[in-house]
């Protein structure tokens, strides 16, 4: 029995590879410093665990609706509304299990074979996948160090055509920690406003941010009816595991996605969207005092890429990643990846792990203690000599 064809054109994430072969040195009994997953080393805030708690033993362990619960979906409608400044209501809420699920379904109820799909490398590599998978072409726009990471906008507008069904921002960014600026949102908006275009804003990490708070290019006028807001439960909240996630949408478009759901998921867990209310509605604190832990590391590890040999990072300002530029090492990045893991026992990516743009630069993840962070630092100046 063969896969079908289309099996050959999916791709992965390779931290999750990473991590396999971390794990398998610390089986070796290597010390490992763990700088390779995206995921926040804050365990889920107490109020919100009791939540899901109290939903077990009230009985929520049962199929609900598939869009999710008509109380949680007008709740992260008013969240949505609030801090995008937009008016949208729970109708426009499809509740699914992760962040994931959203830009899978939607790509999977918008994108016909040969639609062209813009996308930034590096980026997200679940973009580029499942564009590939769905026999949409990909057009990456490569991302610009000395513009903190954001897109060239003229060469934006070169990279549009008539055949550009999806645009895909990501702000605050993974894997650079990139911000694309208010004044660059407002003139995509005029790129995008007349076009017959879906943008997929990825705003997985629209609560970590330092010195300036993102945008949405769903607040600039015309484009609420031409996005589709992905957000979730899993950065902000540490709920990684929770798997909980949504996406706002026009109401034709929710009306898809429930398909999809229905034919795959049914629902999202009942208990976890009782959880997910305690979240949105309850002590913020837990997230305010995660982000100034990552800004404090974010500022002493950066510092300490910036006085290695040959690297040079660009302080993100949001998400928990550095991605240093590692030209200077005159060294490939896969290579040098490599052998920061298996020389000194520091796991992190290689820029190349999300596209082709991503040669010259490393990721790291600032999700573990200053302590480690710095011990990773120290180790790889070792290895630089
Ligand atoms: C940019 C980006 N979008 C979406 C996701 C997926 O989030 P989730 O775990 O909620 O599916 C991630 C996770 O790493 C991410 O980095």
């Amino acid at each position: 029995m063969q896969l079908v064809e289309k099996m050959s054109r999916i791709g992965t994430e390779s931290a999750f590879e990473v991590l396999a072969r971390a794990r398998a040195l610390e089986k070796q009994g290597r010390n490992v410093i763990h700088l390779e997953i995206g995921e926040p080393d804050f365990p889920t805030p107490p109020h919100v665990v009791e939540a899901g708690k109290q939903a077990l033993d009230e009985g929520w362990t049962k199929y609900g609706p598939t869009p999710g619960f008509p109380e949680f979906r007008e709740a992260i409608a008013a969240y949505v509304s609030r801090t995008r400044g937009v008016k949208v209501s729970g109708e426009n809420v499809c509740v699914v299990p992760g962040g994931k699920p959203i830009m899978f379904f939607s790509m999977i109820a918008l994108l016909e074979i040969g639609d062209e799909v813009i996308f930034p490398d590096p980026g997200f590599p679940i973009y580029e996948s499942v564009i590939r998978f769905l026999g949409a072409t990909p057009v990456p726009i490569p991302l610009v160090e000395s513009r903190g990471f954001s897109f060239d906008l003229d060469t934006l507008r070169d990279r549009l055509s008539n055949k550009t069904k999806m645009v895909i921002l990501v702000s605050p960014a993974n894997p650079t920690g990139g911000v694309i600026p208010k004044e660059d949102l407002a003139r995509m908006a005029d790129m995008f406003r007349d076009r017959d275009i879906m943008v997929l804003s990825d705003e997985i990490y629209s609560r970590i941010w330092y010195e300036t708070e993102p945008s949405s290019i769903a607040s600039f006028d015309g484009m609420l009816e031409k996005t589709i807001i992905l957000d979730g439960f899993s950065k902000t909240y540490a709920m990684t595991g929770w798997r909980m996630g949504y996406g706002v949408m026009p109401a034709w478009l929710v009306a898809a996605v429930n398909l999809l759901m229905v034919n795959s998921n049914s629902c999202t867990a009942s208990f976890t969207q009782r959880a997910g209310i305690a979240a949105i509605e309850g002590s913020q604190d837990d997230v305010r005092r995660m982000v100034s832990e990552f800004q404090i590391r974010r500022d002493a590890f950066c510092a300490g890429l910036n006085s290695l040999p040959g690297f040079r990072c660009a302080i993100p300002q949001g998400a928990f990643y550095a991605f240093p530029n590692v030209e200077g090492t005159g060294r490939k990045s896969k290579e040098l990846a490599d052998a920061i893991l298996s020389e000194t026992g520091v796991a992190c990516l290689s820029g190349t792990a999300f596209g082709e743009y991503g040669e010259g630069y490393l990721r790291f993840s600032i999700a573990n203690s200053l302590e480690k962070l710095m011990e990773a630092v120290d180790r790889i100046r070792k290895l630089l000599g």
